[in-house]
């Protein structure tokens, strides 16, 4: 098992470029199916999670392969509409298969997907979602079966915005014929780049970004070439990172507008932070400032996925701050983690209190799942004296090797695969 050793209390400092996004590309890849031919996908970062879409491509036929950050998918040989068992309990963006294989081929045999364990993650408006645009739905057990011989336009409405469910109607809707409006739907930045996607290869799509989307259904699609977003959370990783070591570093290739909501968190908690086309710079002398509150909630509010980050800026704060997780009911698994390196916290159901300290140190820690392992190596950055974190199979979800993101701005950490010599 490998483990990642931080020495503390470095502050980062240069320049790096942000990846593209896992969250856009999973559907992306995905949606590659609805069209018979070969797609290039530009921009896609090298992790655990795109292995595991691949290798559920190639599962049911498809030839992909990634290469220099580009995924080259050829999808004229699928011969399989059933998604094998142990790869959709990989992660949970195997769900994803549902839409596009149920639009191009009318039927798709699924499982109940993986995915990190942050809260039930429950996939009933998926389903609700693919029920409204005609598919038959049976569940036994694990297993999902969705036929349609042809997907008919609806209105759906969203009981809430889901990501997922947003995007996976999305992909089923676009062959589907006549209309569909998905009311409620989700706006992050990531449903964007999906129609943006599906639009260049022919389908008929406008409103992602607000909460109505529409669709009109296209007989055909053609395959295309495309390029990811940059990953709005590891941009906002690094940018809280640099806060807590005092640092001063330079994001290029992101996209500040996809951050609004972090900005203007770090800069009420005094962190120094200009903007230029697509460049972040971020500064920090000096102790964060406590804010009111921070709550999570869907796009374009406070991203869950930052929540556990910003908790260790917070923990290192000149006063009290509670935060809100309203999105995933058991996101707060770090807490205890980042107790055990001095963070003062109390939980009480979905509401984190957090007293500032001086100071972290580091200490002996597990990552839980992607986000909350992301907030330990932060913590571990700031801290004083040699963090070692455990389970880094969650963080490598999501962050192309960080230690070496991390280290190009000057930081100490290594990758161990033996137990590393205590110190
Ligand atoms: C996506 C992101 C994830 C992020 C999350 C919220 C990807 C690959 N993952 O996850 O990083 O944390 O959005 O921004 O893009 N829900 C239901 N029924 C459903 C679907 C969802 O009750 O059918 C609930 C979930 O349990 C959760 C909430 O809705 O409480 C949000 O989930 P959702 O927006 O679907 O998140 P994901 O798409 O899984």
């Amino acid at each position: 098992m490998e483990k990642l050793v931080i020495e503390g209390g470095i502050p980062l400092t240069g320049t790096i470029r942000i990846h593209g996004s896992k969250n856009a590309a999973l559907p992306i890849l995905a949606a590659c199916i609805l069209v018979d031919g070969k797609h290039t996908v530009d921009n896609v970062p090298d992790l655990l999670d795109i292995k595991v879409m691949i290798e559920i491509l190639n599962a049911i036929g498809c030839k992909a392969n990634h290469q220099d950050g580009s995924v080259i998918l050829d999808t004229s040989s699928i011969y399989s509409h059933h998604i094998p068992e142990d790869l959709m309990k990989q992660m949970r963006s195997s769900i994803f298969m549902m839409g596009p294989l149920l639009a191009r081929f009318g039927q798709v045999q699924v499982y109940q997907p993986g995915g990190c364990a942050i809260g039930e993650r429950k996939i009933d408006l998926h389903l609700k979602g693919l029920k409204s645009l005609g598919a038959t739905i049976e569940e036994t057990n694990n297993t999902i079966i969705c036929r349609a011989k042809k997907l008919i336009g609806g209105n759906i409405h969203l009981d809430f915005p889901s990501v997922g469910a947003t995007e996976n109607i999305l992909m089923a809707a676009v062959l589907a014929e006549g209309e569909t409006t998905i009311h409620q739907a989700a706006k992050e930045p990531e449903i964007v780049d999906l129609q943006n996607f599906l639009n260049a290869l022919g389908a008929k799509i406008t409103g992602a970004g607000t909460d109505t989307i529409h669709i009109v259904g296209v007989k055909q699609l053609t395959p295309c070439q495309y390029r990811i977003i940059p990953d709005r959370i590891v941009a906002g990783t690094l940018m809280i990172a640099t806060a807590v070591t005092g640092g001063n570093v330079e994001l290029t290739s992101t996209c500040p507008q996809h951050l609004e909501s972090l900005i203007h968190v770090l800069k009420k908690a005094d962190v120094q932070i200009t903007l230029k086309n697509d460049i972040i710079n971020i500064t920090s002398i000096g102790r964060p400032k406590s804010l009111d509150r921070i709550v999570t909630s869907p796009y374009p509010a406070f991203p869950t996925d930052l929540q556990s980050q910003i908790m260790v800026l917070l923990s290192l704060s000149d006063g009290i701050t509670t935060i809100k997780e309203k999105i995933f009911e058991q996101r707060f698994k770090h807490v205890d983690e980042l107790k055990k390196m001095g963070a003062d916290i109390q939980v009480n159901n979905n509401i984190a209190y957090v007293r500032g300290v001086p100071r972290l140190y580091g200490a002996s820690v597990k990552a839980t799942d992607l986000r909350a392992g992301a907030a330990l190596v932060v913590a571990g950055l700031a801290g004083k004296g040699t963090t070692i974190i455990e389970h880094i199979h969650h963080i490598d979800r999501g962050y192309v090797n960080i230690e070496s993101i991390f280290n190009q701005l000057g930081a100490n950490i290594t990758r161990c695969v033996e137990s590393p010599v205590s110190r």
